[in-house]
């Protein structure tokens, strides 16, 4: 939550920082702000998207070559013009931006207050710059090591970066729990929560890691920890284009990213799975193949989207490796008291590798011994850094704020890993194995039919577009796919929408039923088809207005439904990946009809790097 951008080098500082902030927007997008050092201090702020501000702005002389930039999701305070970042300290001299919650900020502000402190804002960054710039005056000590001093008695996470109108060629940033990149120029730095805001300029980043500073000249990038050792950067190569981050011609970053599944699919699969060999090859697993042999049990934490990807991992992996797998929320796994075996493997699956809540609970789960397997998107990431071996989804920077494509780049390591465990374990017959090699290969194309039909399901959308309410339905491997959809058409439309087993909802949903709810059934061919055909049935007798996403040889359910959509056949471990597709489609296409900015709905942020 929250993007922050910075700069310094010879170049203009401001239009680096709006057009990084620009990028970084899918982190929060309810205020905007950057601070430019010119001489003096000066600090542009306004509650809205970063295009309010540079209509704000225009006419001002904003020449400098060191700047910072803020994109907020609010925290402490509402979103408004003075709660928005930077802060100015009480002598208007230092300026601050953070991404993070200072969990002890009442205390702090206290005892600030106690000295006559008066703060314009609610927010706790306003509290820490002050203690900060308290610090520097009593302690009579230089501003990196005032950081320090103050960062020793905070708790909560951050990311700053902090500017004073006396080094105006310098900025200081540091980390713990948010994350921070440095771009390494050439006689130019360039700070990002991620390294899209210095594509263009250079490929050498530096991850900052926890409880480290960093203090950036142009010329100069010294990292230290909080005990005021010297580090070594260590310069990572990214592997990024500058066309992965823009639109491409797409109305919507998110209908890119749905568009892109059967490459991205592809790519996840590239150089892993060869069904004509035979084989997969994953290093992540391999290298710990024999604790995955081993295993007791499989617990799986995660948020969002990717806890859903995690409920279709716990049915293939319970079918296909006969080993226990829990699916725990990363919010309550982390703070209740989980009973964690020897022989334990923790599964985080992130997108962005950077969610607080799941980074802190594989924390504490490796400090009970687990061993931590990553699913990860972004290369790099926290969560990548700190898990013992993993794969990375390589679905490329994800953008909308909803996930699509990182969920299936999920769906598909996941089902790869459970193939290479079973197989190894002796868990599954040679010709299974083999045919769910074939079926998975086939995905990318699979896909890439099932969107050459969006126009169906826009068709769909607008039709039920004025929906207040919407139920999805499904059964066994469908069923967290029915959750996902449920989560999409909610995230992204604002229509209340409820997943649920079909058979559970005879358990209370049924009493919503009536002729103007539509009921989503995400019913593939499968084991469990005639129930689910049962469970269709008993929405029309109470007039519900079903929408069925089915296998194309169904001959059931088109004479029941309201309206179908269909999807190529498939094994029913595979079928996730296709059914999941129609009902991205149908949030977008309603989102989209309903006029919400679809890529940034209100109060959502794409990475939650708060608890
Ligand atoms: C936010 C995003 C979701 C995402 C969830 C978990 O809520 O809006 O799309 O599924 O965080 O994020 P992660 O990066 O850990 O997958």
């Amino acid at each position: 939550m929250c993007g922050i951008v910075g700069y310094t080098g010879p170049k203009e500082a401001y239009p680096i920082v709006i057009t990084g902030l620009k990028r970084l927007e899918y982190r929060g997008y309810d205020s905007t702000g950057v601070a430019l050092l010119n001489g003096g201090l000066k600090v542009y702020k306004k509650k809205g998207r970063v295009a309010d501000l540079e209509a704000a702005v225009l006419g001002e002389n904003l020449h400098a070559h060191t700047g910072i930039g803020h994109t907020r999701w609010a925290t402490h305070g509402e979103p408004s013009d003075v709660n928005a970042h930077p802060h100015l300290s009480a002598s208007g001299k230092l300026a601050m931006i953070h991404n993070g919650i200072i969990e002890n900020y009442a205390q702090l502000k206290k005892e600030l207050s106690n000295k006559g402190y008066v703060f314009k804002s609610e927010t706790d960054t306003e509290v820490l710059l002050n203690f900060i710039e308290d610090i520097r005056e009593n302690n009579q000590c230089d501003l990196e090591e005032a950081v320090r001093v103050a960062l020793k008695r905070v708790t909560g996470a951050y990311v700053i970066l902090l500017v004073d109108q006396d080094q105006p060629d310098t900025i200081i940033a540091a980390r713990k729990g948010s994350p921070l990149v440095i771009g390494v120029g050439k006689g130019e730095h360039f700070l990002g929560s991620d390294a899209s805001p210095m594509l263009e300029y250079t490929k050498e980043v530096v991850y900052v890691n926890d409880y480290e500073l960093a203090i950036v000249k142009p010329n100069e990038l010294i990292l230290k920890n909080l005990g005021n050792e010297k580090l070594t950067p260590f310069v990572t190569k990214l592997d990024m284009e500058l066309a992965a981050i823009e639109k491409g011609g797409y109305d919507h970053f998110m209908l890119k990213e749905i568009f892109e599944q059967p490459l991205t699919i592809h790519d996840c699969l590239r150089g892993r799975l060869d069904a004509n060999a035979g084989t997969i090859t994953m290093s992540g697993v391999a290298n710990n193949i024999e604790h995955f042999k081993n295993a007791g049990r499989i617990i799986i934490v995660a948020c969002g989207t990717s806890w859903h990807a995690g409920l279709v991992a716990e049915y293939i992996i319970e079918e296909l490796c006969r080993i226990p797998v829990e699916v725990e929320y990363a919010s309550e796994f982390r703070y209740r008291n989980p009973v964690i075996n020897k022989g334990d493997i923790i599964f985080a699956i992130s997108q962005s590798g950077e969610t607080a809540d799941t980074l802190v609970a594989i924390e504490r789960a490796k400090e009970q011994g687990a061993i931590i397997f990553g699913i990860v998107n972004v290369v790099g990431s926290s969560i990548a850094r700190i898990s013992d071996g993993g794969a990375y989804t390589h679905a490329g920077p994800e953008i909308g704020v909803a996930s699509t494509k990182a969920f299936t780049g999920q769906l598909a390591v996941l089902t790869m890993v459970a193939l290479k465990i079973a197989k190894e374990k002796g868990r599954i017959s040679d010709e299974r194995y083999q045919q769910l090699l074939v079926e998975l290969e086939a995905v990318p194309e699979k896909v890439a039919a099932i969107l050459k039909n969006a126009p169906a399901i826009k068709a769909i959308a607008e039709k039920y577009k004025g929906a207040t309410d919407a139920l999805f339905l499904g059964r066994g491997y469908n069923f967290p796919i029915a959750l996902e959809g449920a989560l999409k058409l909610k995230e992204i439309s604002y229509i209340h929408a409820e997943g649920y087993p079909a058979a559970e909802m005879k358990h209370g949903p049924i009493a919503l039923v009536d002729e103007n709810l539509p009921v989503v059934f995400v019913a593939t061919k499968d084991a469990y088809h005639e129930k689910i055909v049962s469970n269709i049935q008993e929405i029309k007798a109470r007039k519900g207005q079903v929408i069925a996403i089915i296998t194309e040889e169904d001959d059931l359910i088109p004479a029941l439904a309201n309206e179908v959509f269909y999807v190529p056949p498939a094994d029913e471990i595979i079928a996730p990946m296709l059914s999941c597709i129609p009902l991205q489609l149908l949030s977008y296409y309603m989102g989209v009809a309903r006029g919400v900015d679809v890529d940034k709905p209100r109060n959502l942020a794409k990475s939650v790097t708060v608890e």
